[in-house]
């Protein structure tokens, strides 16, 4: 029998854990949907790669949650949504949605004074995702970017609070605390999981924004707006599936999501890749 489009899962994506930040807050803004996750954990950094290969692995992840029967995917990476997002949308049939315009229109909300900061991978901030998005929006706002990649590796690694981790924050951050902006927004998914280290560096009067949950918002509407809501009641189920079974994803997955993660299931590269 033919799932119902509203009972099949949503397909999320990011490099690695990252993406964990859009799942958490799916848990709690929409417990009874199910979820496929994949971290594309072989290939990660993805913000330090050309567009052309971003665009090449954000289309595998994608086909490879088409091929798990997802009612729509989510790219939970800010890398891939500046990147891939459009080809995406282009190529598959699904409807895909990205982090940047979420994050944008929060950021845009929140600000008082009209001075927003910008973290985010080589990638995004140099690809200009946000400032683009932001000043198309309104233009009278002034926007400041920084590219922080260590924090990928430091959030994958679980050096969450570590004294490192204040020094690199120190370090990158200090330009966008001359500024003095009043709204930083967490240009990459996998920095929310350092948001203790970042508020405490960048300060108290600045207002952090979770791009992933400015996203999860987005989905929600989408979902509603589309008749694509899963009214069950059931409690959703969730698929966690990696291209490498990193030693650390599972624990700091865990720690992060608050719950077990019961099974976490590798896909191989050469399979990803064939994928039709
Ligand atoms: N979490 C991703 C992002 O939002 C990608 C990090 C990376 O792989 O460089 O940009």
């Amino acid at each position: 029998m033919k799932t119902l489009e509203k009972y099949k899962p949503i397909g999320i994506f990011d490099s690695g854990i990252g993406g964990l930040t859009v799942v958490k807050n799916i848990f709690s803004t929409l417990s009874n949907e199910s979820i496929v996750y994949f971290g594309d954990t072989a290939r990660l950094p993805y913000g330090t790669k050309s567009n052309f290969t971003v665009i090449e692995y954000s289309t595998q992840a994608a086909r490879f949650l088409i091929n798990r029967d997802v009612k729509i995917i989510v790219v939970a990476c800010n890398t891939a949504s500046s990147v891939a997002l459009t080809v995406l949308q282009n190529n598959f049939n699904v409807p895909i949605i990205g982090m940047i315009e979420a994050g944008s229109k929060k950021a845009l909300e929140r600000t008082k004074s009209g001075k927003i900061g910008i973290i985010g991978t080589n990638a995004t901030i140099n690809n200009k995702a946000y400032s683009k998005e932001i000043l198309n929006l309104d233009k009278d706002v002034q926007v400041f970017e920084k590219a922080c990649p260590l924090f990928v590796s430091l959030a994958e690694e679980g050096w969450l609070e570590h004294k490192a981790t204040y020094l690199i924050a120190e370090e990158y951050l200090k330009e966008l605390r001359d500024k003095k902006i009043d709204t930083l927004v967490l240009g990459c998914t996998h920095y929310p999981v350092l948001s203790k280290v970042i508020q405490k560096v960048i300060g108290d009067d600045v207002e952090l924004i979770d791009s992933g949950s400015a996203a999860s918002f987005f989905v929600e509407k989408y979902l509603e707006d589309n008749n694509l809501k899963n009214d069950t009641g059931n409690e959703g189920t969730y698929e966690y599936y990696v291209s490498d079974i990193s030693t650390n994803f599972k624990v700091i997955a865990e720690r992060f999501l608050a719950r077990e993660i019961n099974e976490l299931k590798k896909i191989d590269l050469d399979i990803l890749t064939k994928l039709q």
